[in-house]
């Protein structure tokens, strides 16, 4: 049977960071935020948006009534989960008025969750193949001021519709996934921000790489020659070029070359939005798929998920005919191109604001232009409440 990904859409919050500034401010040479991180601007989350708001306007801007009456299943990838035991996926499924008549789970492993849930979703789409799933990435990447992951924050959410006969790209059956129990990033649970090892996470991204990618090579006998373009989980762009000279070290370098040609339309959006954890591979696929000039009819696509502490899957897709009648290239520009750039003092200031921590009622401010369809208004008695407009 034919499933895959039918549609896709993002949303990222309404202000970011100019990153030349940010690195002025720090005392940084700009060049190492823009060209050795690789990126350009920073989405920040002010309290209006969580992950749940963050997913909700990603789907909103995708479903119709179709999709509404079809979808049975909500599955919501985040590391950035807002209650202990509701799942995020029961409010998006709410806010976006899918049919009751649905399961809706909440999945966690670091930036893999929203793998794991496409996963499942094939699963189901092969049992069930008049149903649909929606798949959700939607996280807040924040470090705190002043850290080593300052650079690589970032927000957002990627939602996708699973089904079968898809419209954008049918996903192989073949792929090959790995764990390995470290500690390169973590987020312990009396902690608002994650422990990290910097370097060592990167060497752990790129050594998982190249072992999930050896593994798929053999079982499927695929070669570097059989991909038009490779996407990557992005906790920053250059990671991406990193990757692309990992799993092409041992070939000619023209195959390094081929890849880079790709690279650059596969960022363009990460590159203005930042780390948004498991929405970040699909936001670079979306990115590819909207920026770079079509892709022939069947190309295959790589794609490498990653989730620190840590799960790797390399796995792969096969575009299908007209994908590119079936995206929405000119609203996610808006959604980048509306923003409002903040100073480095309201960045600072809205990145130490937090939600009660004692249970207090709060009222949020959120009188703002272009705020999304979605957003948390308020929370009363313990209960989040959101708007929809
Ligand atoms: N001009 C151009 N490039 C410059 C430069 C300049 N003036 N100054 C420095 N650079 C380059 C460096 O050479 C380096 O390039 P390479 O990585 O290619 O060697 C790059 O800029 C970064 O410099 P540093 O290594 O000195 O940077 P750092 O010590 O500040 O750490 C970081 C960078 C490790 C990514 C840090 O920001 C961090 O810890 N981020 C969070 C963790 C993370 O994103 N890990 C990624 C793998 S884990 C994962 O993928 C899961 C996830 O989403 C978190």
């Amino acid at each position: 049977m034919d499933i895959g990904i039918d549609k896709i859409g993002f949303y990222t919050p309404n202000v970011y960071v100019d990153m030349e500034k940010l690195a002025e401010v720090r005392g940084v040479d700009p060049a190492k935020y823009t060209i050795g991180i690789g990126q350009e601007k920073m989405a920040i989350a002010p309290l209006y948006h969580d992950s749940v708001s963050l997913a909700a306007n990603a789907a909103l801007s995708i479903l119709d009534d179709e999709d509404r009456e079809k979808i049975d299943f909500v599955l919501f990838g985040s590391e950035s989960g807002v209650d202990h035991s509701k799942s995020g996926a029961v409010w998006v499924h709410h806010l976006t008025g899918i049919q009751n008549e649905a399961r809706c789970v909440e999945l966690k492993h670091a930036c893999y969750g929203a793998t794991a849930g496409i996963k499942m979703a094939m699963g189901h789409v092969a049992l069930n193949p008049d149903k649909k799933v929606l798949v959700l990435g939607a996280d807040i990447a924040k470090y705190g001021l002043n850290t080593g992951g300052e650079p690589t924050q970032g927000a957002g959410a990627v939602a996708m519709v699973i089904s079968q006969n898809p419209r954008i790209l049918s996903l192989d059956n073949d792929s090959a996934p790995l764990t390995r129990n470290i500690s390169d990033f973590w987020r312990p649970l009396h902690s608002d921000v994650p422990v990290v090892d910097g370097k060592f996470s990167n060497e752990a991204y790129l050594g998982m790489l190249k072992d999930v990618w050896k593994a798929y090579s053999k079982k499927t006998q695929r070669e570097l020659s059989d991909f038009e373009a490779m996407c990557f989980h992005l906790p920053y762009t250059k990671m991406g070029k990193k990757a692309i000279q990992a799993i092409t070290e041992e070939v000619d370098e023209s195959e390094t070359k081929r890849f880079m040609e790709s690279y650059h339309s596969s960022i363009f959006y990460n590159k203005q939005v930042g780390n948004v954890y498991t929405g970040s591979l699909y936001l670079s696929l979306l990115s590819l798929l909207e920026q770079a000039p079509e892709f022939k009819e069947d190309a295959r696509i790589g794609l490498f998920s990653y989730g620190s502490g840590a799960v790797g899957e390399f796995f792969s897709g096969v575009l299908k005919p007209d994908y590119k009648k079936f995206l929405k290239k000119d609203a996610h520009e808006s959604v980048l191109d509306d923003r409002r750039e903040l100073s480095i003092e309201e960045y600072e200031t809205i990145l130490q604001q937090s939600l009660p921590k004692n249970g207090d009622d709060i009222d949020i401010d959120n009188e703002q232009v272009n705020v999304g369809k979605a957003y948390l208004s308020s929370i009363k008695g313990n209960v989040r409440n959101y708007t929809v407009k």
